[in-house]
């Protein structure tokens, strides 16, 4: 049987998204593409690219069967409100999606609602645990430990023992050296290089990477 699949978020990473669930669907037929989710009561109706966005988060609260939710939001505290929403209606599951041209490994545990782009490589022993987001051209170390919510945006290399705390953010193009561990709510500049551990809820940028101030 097949499933239909709505992918939460017009925005940019979420039409890039559609394009990798495509993918995965003509290799997968389980998986039917029914359109996008958007809580923007101006896009519901009109179509963003060839696909059309059926309707908003309600929608998806009084669909009484089965169906696959991709939750396709970069911020870390909305993916987390979306989710705490819509998880009222157990008819809605919500499967990693995985491009194709990414190998994962035996020793990989992963949890639920993940997004992990083109060309992602893994090393061993990683940890990923819900609705993170590991974008285009990633390394991951050995031993690393992504939490939820996370977002890891492209070009981005997370050394062996490193760990990202829930929501926390990993700019495009940074570095997070070995054994760091990067606190929940945490942003990382973009090409920032991280030696030292960000505390929870700040800001750090640049080589080295210092906190930010307000
Ligand atoms: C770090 C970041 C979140 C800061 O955003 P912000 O709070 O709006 O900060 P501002 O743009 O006001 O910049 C504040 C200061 O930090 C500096 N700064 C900002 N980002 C920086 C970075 N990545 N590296 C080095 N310095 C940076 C600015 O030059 C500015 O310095 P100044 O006060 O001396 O002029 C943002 O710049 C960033 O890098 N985001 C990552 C985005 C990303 O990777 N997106 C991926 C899309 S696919």
């Amino acid at each position: 049987m097949s499933i239909p699949t709505f992918i939460v978020g017009t925005g940019g990473l979420g039409r890039g998204v559609a394009e990798t669930v495509k993918v995965i669907s003509e290799r997968d037929r389980n998986w039917t593409i029914s359109g996008f989710i958007d809580d923007d009561s101006n896009v519901i109706g009109t179509y963003v690219n060839d696909m059309m966005v059926v309707g908003d988060t309600e929608y998806l609260l009084g669909l009484n069967t089965t169906a696959n939710v991709i939750i396709a939001i970069a911020n870390p505290e909305v993916k987390a409100k979306i989710y705490e929403k819509l998880s009222l209606n157990t008819n809605l599951l919500y499967p990693n999606v995985i491009h194709p041209s990414v190998h994962l490994n035996s020793s990989i545990e992963m949890g639920i609602g993940n997004i992990v782009s083109d060309n992602v490589a893994f090393s061993a022993n990683v940890y990923v645990g819900n609705f993170s987001l590991i974008h285009f051209n990633c390394t991951i170390g050995h031993d690393v430990q992504i939490e939820d919510y996370v977002t890891v945006y492209p070009g981005v290399n997370l050394s062996g023992y490193s760990r990202m705390k829930s929501k926390s953010q990993a700019g495009t193009n940074s570095s997070v050296l070995p054994q760091i561990i990067v606190g929940e709510g945490a942003i990382i500049g973009a090409g920032s290089t991280v030696i030292k551990n960000p505390i929870r809820y700040t800001t750090v940028v640049g080589i080295p990477a210092k906190e930010l101030k307000n």
